[in-house]
């Protein structure tokens, strides 16, 4: 949901071109953030002013236009300190065009220029005050008022220093933020600060940190002559720095990274970096700690896959066996979470699981509600976090609530979250990256290790997240004798489950020929129940998303009271069919779909010859136990979305009006 990206270097020799391509790397790295348009700003070649080159669509566009109007001359020499900053937008307020692009500036003489992600919510309360004041405004954007607000604070408070007008800005917003601010008042300089919208300060230097922490500098504003002595010299000279809404966009450059906490305000100036926050509280800590990413960068290169959601589908039989890496022991049929172990006995004295999320994240609590009920013997509640807050759900001191969420940043869930928290509850977040926000803000979770996933549509996180609730299943019930043989049954199915992925994605050329046959339809129909209404439900979603045709997921119990009048001969319709303690209800509903002149689709057992009779065409998928289908019934749907929305000539990573990571609510 937007990406920010800017890049500063210190006494290390860099062209403004170079510049400009480091920036537009770590803009494509951030794509799926969203990429309704881009922008970027950088120092004039005089160094007296700043250059804005702004385009509406991908970071394409950007790219080609800065190789057209920069490139050569006085853009190639080098140059000892120089900052970036870029953004790739995902539309908030007002339409994806060039002058509602970032970077927004303060004034036509670009004093101050910002990128942000996220929303201020009283930007309108600002807009009138600033306006009063003269300011007139070029944009429909929120942000515009930031850039603003921070020229007028320049103006009025002549001594501060450039983090303290930042600083003094922030006090005065309220909403999401993660912004990066440059100004040619301050040449060499940049703060960026962040509040509920991630923000990481990645930090390359040619030889070891003697440092593993910066000192938080806590306090209030300080003219800027006395300000000196609040920033922490760094004992190297030549430094690059990297402000990023996540770590992809820095682990080709660097793999020791800061993430910032909410309302911390970094500025780096004389290659210093300085982290300040004007108040301090009792528990708050004295340092940020320098962290060691452990990503690849080949985990967010595309290899020899054409997209990455292709790539991220065929890396399900690694990805789920990471997931389980270090904490299922098969042989001695024993699960060890160590992010949760010492919460388990009071997680077993609570009253009820609550499981929240939102879209595919939310979907994987559909999955695993069923399990959980029989393994735990609680009450478990699945909400999506959205109206969950709407409706102020009532939660208790002794309440566990889980937030499932494949980029710990999402809005919905994030406030979902602190609602709970507030209220007392044990917060457990299930999320797929170290250091986001639900990360940090749970007491304890689960990292679902599925590595980074960049296509936009959600898949391997999905399987990932699932597992990762099977397992909290499981070690729940270690010691409930009357549930081991169920518990050996499940174990025994996850050894052989990366084995039996692999067998489902060879099923992928069958599955584009299916594809072929619906691509031209407008609608789609998934049906099934018990462990595989989520699959139809997260097959429905990803249709969708991707291929722009309408789907609907369908509980076949509810066929008759209403869906089934949808029914007849040109209707496309799949059903998941499988020999589990629904298989009776489900061929029911398959024979109302087939005597309304319906022809499913049905995905099978293997060798199910009986089901198969009742089919159009059938795709058949390895048995497994009945909690775990829902893993490979959801392959096939993930590639069958994959098919259809390249036949339909859909941008399959980034689909229309979509972005990753939704930081607002
Ligand atoms: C769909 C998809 C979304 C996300 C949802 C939550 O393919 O990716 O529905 O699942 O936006 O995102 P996270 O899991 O990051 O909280």
């Amino acid at each position: 949901m937007c990406g920010i990206f800017a890049y500063l270097n210190y006494l290390t020799p860099k062209s403004r071109q170079e510049v400009l391509d480091l920036l537009v790397t770590g803009l494509k790295r951030l794509e799926y953030r969203g990429y309704d348009s881009t922008g970027v700003a950088i120092d004039s070649p005089d160094n007296k002013n700043i250059v804005m080159v702004k385009r509406t669509g991908k970071v394409k566009v950007l790219e080609d236009a800065i190789q057209e109007h920069f490139s050569g001359g006085e853009y190639s020499e080098p140059v000892l300190t120089h900052i970036g900053i870029a953004h790739t937008r995902w539309a908030t307020h007002g339409v994806p065009c060039e002058r509602n692009s970032h970077p927004q500036r303060s004034d036509d003489t670009n004093g101050f220029v910002v990128v942000h992600n996220g929303i201020i919510t009283n930007y309108n309360d600002v807009k009138t005050f600033l306006a009063k004041r003269g300011y007139e405004f070029e944009s429909d954007t929120d942000t515009e008022v930031f850039a603003k607000l921070v020229h007028h604070l320049w103006k009025t408070h002549p001594t501060y220093s450039f983090r303290e007008l930042v600083e003094q800005a922030i006090q005065q917003l309220e909403g999401a933020f993660a912004v990066a601010v440059k100004s040619k008042y301050f040449p060499g300089e940049c703060v960026a600060s962040r509040r509920s919208s991630p923000l990481l300060v990645g930090i390359k230097t040619k030889t070891r940190l003697a440092t593993d922490h910066i000192p938080i500098l806590y306090g209030k504003v300080i003219p800027r002559s006395d300000s000196t002595s609040e920033f922490m010299p760094m004992e190297e000279k030549e430094v690059e720095y990297f402000f990023a809404s996540d770590a992809s966009a820095v682990i080709e450059h660097t793999n020791r990274v800061i993430y910032l906490e909410d309302d911390d305000v970094a500025a780096v100036r004389d290659g210093t970096l300085s982290i300040h926050r004007l108040k301090k509280s009792l528990d708050d800590p004295h340092a940020r700690e320098i962290t060691t990413l452990k990503m690849e960068i080949q985990q967010i290169m595309k290899g020899n896959y054409d997209y990455f959601m292709q790539k991220e589908i065929f890396e399900q039989p690694e990805s789920v066996v990471n997931t389980m890496r270090g904490r299922v022991r098969f042989d001695g049929n024993s699960i060890v979470l160590g992010g949760i172990k010492d919460y388990i006995p009071e997680i077993k004295r609570c009253r009820r699981l609550m499981l929240i999320g939102c879209g595919t994240s939310y979907h994987s609590a559909v999955a695993t509600r069923q399990l959980l009920e029989e393994l735990t013997e609680l009450p478990v509640i699945v909400e999506l976090a959205s109206d969950f807050l709407d409706r102020n759900t009532p939660i208790f001191r002794d309440d566990v609530c889980f937030f499932i969420s494949q980029s710990g940043e999402t809005a919905d869930t994030l406030m979902a979250l602190r609602y709970c928290k507030q209220r007392g509850a044990l917060i457990v977040g299930i999320t797929n990256t170290v250091g986001s926000s639900i990360c940090r803000e749970s007491h304890c979770g689960v990292h679902i290790n599925a590595g980074p996933e960049i296509g936009v549509a959600s898949t391997k996180a999905y399987t990932s997240q699932f597992i990762s609730l099977v397992m909290f299943a499981l070690v729940m019930s270690e010691d409930r004798l009357s549930l081991q043989q169920r518990r050996l049954e499940i174990m025994q199915a996850l050894s052989k489950l990366a084995d039996q992925i692999r067998a489902v994605l060879k099923l992928d050329s069958k599955v584009k020929e299916l594809a072929r046959d619906l691509y031209q339809h407008k609608s789609l129909l998934i049906m099934g129940r018990g462990y595989n209404f989520a699959t139809c439900l997260e097959g429905a979603l990803k249709v969708k998303e991707l291929t722009y045709m309408h789907s609907e997921g369908i509980m076949a119990g509810e066929l008759k009271h209403g869906p089934l009048a949808l029914v007849d001969d040109s209707m496309p319709v799949l059903m998941i069919v499988l020999r589990d303690p629904v298989y009776v209800k489900c061929m029911n509903a398959l024979q109302q779909v087939t005597s309304r002149k319906g022809c499913p689709i049905i995905i099978c057992e293997e060798g199910d010859e009986e089901t198969k009779a009742f089919s159009s065409r059938h795709l058949e998928i390895p048995r497994t136990v009945d909690c775990l289908q829902g893993i490979l019934t959801v392959i096939p749907m993930q590639l069958l979305s994959y098919h259809i929305a390249v036949l339909r000539g859909c941008d399959v990573d980034c689909p229309r009006n979509l972005a990753k990571s939704v930081t607002v609510e």
